[in-house]
C-alpha cells in the first residue's frame, strides 16, 4: 500500500472488518425500532420495517408468562417458548432474544444448531446433561451436568443438545445474541427435509443401510418444539 497514508489504509481495513461483522445483526441504529411486518405505516428500515415511533408503547417491549410451565407431552418429553422479535417487536434490531426450556424426566432439545446466535443458558429448576461439539476435523465434545443455578454457553453455530438426567422436571432460561437466532434441528433437517432428499445420499453420509434411511425419511420428527417462532425461512 505504498503511497497511501496510514491511516486511509486503517480506514479500509475498519470499513471492511465493519463490512464483515454486520453479517451478525446490525447494531442499533436509534433507541429502538419496533418492528412492524407492513410499510403501511412505518417510517424507516432496519432489520424489519420499523413502527412509527409515535404509535410505540411499553407492551412492545412487554410479554407475560414466561413463568408458567410448558406442556412436555410430546416425542422428546421437552418444550421450547422462544421469545424473538416476532413475539416482542421491540426486539428488532437489538440484537437479543430469549427462551423458556422445560424439560420432563428424560426429556430432550435434541441436536441443533441456531446459525445467528451464541447461547446462555441458566437451570432454574432439576439436573440437565448438556453439551455442544466443534468444528471438523476435531469434533471436540465440551459437556457437563448442570445443577440449579449452573450456567453453561454454547458458542454461535455448533450443535448442542440439553437433556434432563434428573428424576424431576427441568426448567431453564437462555439467552441468545440475535433478535431471531434460527433453529436447525439435525435430524429434522437431514430427514426431514421437504421434499425429501435422495436417500443415496444419506446413506453414503452417515454409513447407513438402505432401509435404515427409508424408515428415517419416513419418520416423523417433531418440528414444533418452538411453541412460537421455528422460523427456518429467515
Ligand atoms: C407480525 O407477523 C407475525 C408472524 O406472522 C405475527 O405473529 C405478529 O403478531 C405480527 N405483528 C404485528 C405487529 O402485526
Ligand atoms: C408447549 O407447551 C404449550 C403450552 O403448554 C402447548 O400448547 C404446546 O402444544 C407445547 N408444544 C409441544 C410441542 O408439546
Amino acid at each position: 500500500m505504498k503511497g497511501f497514508p496510514n491511516y486511509l489504509v486503517a480506514l479500509a481495513l475498519m470499513a471492511l472488518a465493519c463490512s464483515i461483522a454486520s453479517a451478525y445483526d446490525p447494531a442499533p441504529l436509534q433507541d429502538f425500532c419496533v418492528a412492524a411486518n407492513s410499510s403501511t405505516d412505518a417510517v424507516f428500515v432496519n432489520g424489519k420495517f420499523c413502527k412509527d415511533p409515535k404509535f410505540v408503547t411499553a407492551n412492545d417491549f412487554f410479554f407475560q408468562g414466561l413463568n408458567i410451565p410448558r406442556s412436555t407431552a410430546n416425542l422428546l418429553g421437552s418444550n421450547v417458548t422462544i421469545l424473538n422479535v416476532d413475539e416482542i417487536p421491540g426486539l428488532n434490531t437489538l440484537g437479543i432474544s430469549l427462551a423458556r426450556l422445560d424439560l420432563a424426566p428424560y426429556g430432550l432439545i435434541p441436536p441443533h444448531t441456531h446459525p445467528r446466535a451464541s447461547e446462555i443458558l441458566v437451570v432454574l429448576e432439576g439436573t440437565l446433561y448438556v453439551g455442544f461439539i466443534t468444528s471438523n476435523p476435531d469434533n471436540r465434545f465440551f459437556s457437563k451436568i448442570l445443577n440449579v443455578g449452573d450456567v453453561f454457553v454454547f458458542p454461535i453455530g455448533l450443535i448442542h443438545f440439553e437433556f434432563n438426567v434428573g428424576k424431576s422436571n427441568a426448567v431453564a432460561f437462555v439467552g441468545l445474541n440475535s433478535q431471531n437466532p434460527g433453529l436447525i434441528t439435525i435430524a429434522n433437517n437431514v430427514f426431514g427435509a421437504n421434499p425429501a432428499i435422495n436417500p443415496d445420499v444419506l446413506i453414503k453420509a452417515f454409513q447407513l443401510d438402505k432401509n435404515v434411511v427409508d424408515y428415517l425419511q419416513k419418520k416423523l420428527f417433531l418440528s414444533n418444539i418452538l411453541s412460537a417462532g421455528d422460523r427456518s425461512e429467515s
